[in-house]
């Protein structure tokens, strides 16, 4: 039951997960990592990707964490399986849970917005075809939209244009239902939203991922009673001032501290 839970993505964007875990299982202790100095993941080599998240592991274990999340879609497609294999703590990703919920809720037409890196692995279309039979799925590489997210969301017009871009194709393609493959692209779904109009369900995976994780360390004996809040602990590879600024407001937690760390 001891240890907090490690949550990991290459930035901000794994925020949209400890949030909903914040919510859900406040009980609990987290430690969250952000690997900002080596962000975008997504235009990387999978290799590459995979050892990030294999160093990353490395640095949940040695602080003792009871189980890991990887809130990054990118590295869970490059990653989650060699982490399973290495790790002795329960390790999840964000796709598996991203895709059920999606396929609970679309009536067969799927919009993916996810890092080039999500969208060339293929995870999604194929776990929604798994899922879904005869599912269409019309994906999108957004490589715009994690910089606008890590720079504090402060530049509007960009943000839409770039919401215009990559949504435009999947308006076109009359799909019903929108996945934010990227866990960047939540803080954007009020714009994500608006373009692609009220009818068009947009799925943030981050709840049904907390909802997994509960399930998890229940089976394992390991979720805590509840209680008084956990700790919070928040690591960055980046600069810490910046990315604490923008963590306090996606948590609405002011006064935020993060530290420096180093991975590899
Ligand atoms: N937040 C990440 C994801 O879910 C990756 C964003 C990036 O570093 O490119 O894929």
């Amino acid at each position: 039951m001891d240890g907090p839970i490690g949550v990991f993505d290459s930035g901000v964007g794994g925020l949209t997960v400890a949030r909903r875990l914040l919510e859900q299982l406040s009980q609990e202790d987290l430690l969250y990592l952000a690997d900002t100095a080596r962000l975008p993941y997504g235009p990387l080599p999978v290799a590459q990707v995979r050892q990030y998240a294999l160093e990353a592991l490395e640095f949940m274990v040695e602080r003792g964490v009871k189980a890991m999340v990887i809130a990054c879609n990118t590295a869970t497609a490059a990653g989650l399986e060699a982490l399973k294999a290495r790790a002795a703590i329960p390790v999840l990703g964000v796709i598996e849970p991203g895709a059920r919920a999606t396929a609970g809720l679309t009536r067969g037409r799927v919009g993916l917005l996810a890092t080039e890196g999500t969208v060339k692995s293929e995870a999604y279309q194929r776990r929604l075809a798994e899922l879904i039979p005869g599912v269409e799925v019309i994906a999108q590489a957004c490589p715009k939209f994690t910089p606008l997210v890590e720079s504090g969301l402060d530049d509007a017009v960009a943000i839409q244009d770039a919401v215009a871009e990559y949504v435009r194709p999947l308006v076109r393609a009359k799909v019903d239902t929108i996945v934010l493959g990227c866990t960047h692209y939540p803080l954007l779904s009020r714009w994500i939203q608006a373009y692609a109009g009220e009818e068009v369900l947009v799925v943030d995976p981050a709840l049904a991922t907390v909802e997994l994780l509960e399930d998890e360390l229940r089976s394992r004996g390991l979720l805590r009673p509840p209680g008084r809040p956990g700790y919070r602990q928040f690591a960055t590879t980046g600069e810490v001032e910046k990315f604490g600024r923008v963590a306090a407001t996606i948590l609405g937690l002011p006064g935020l501290q993060a530290v420096r760390v180093r991975l590899g």
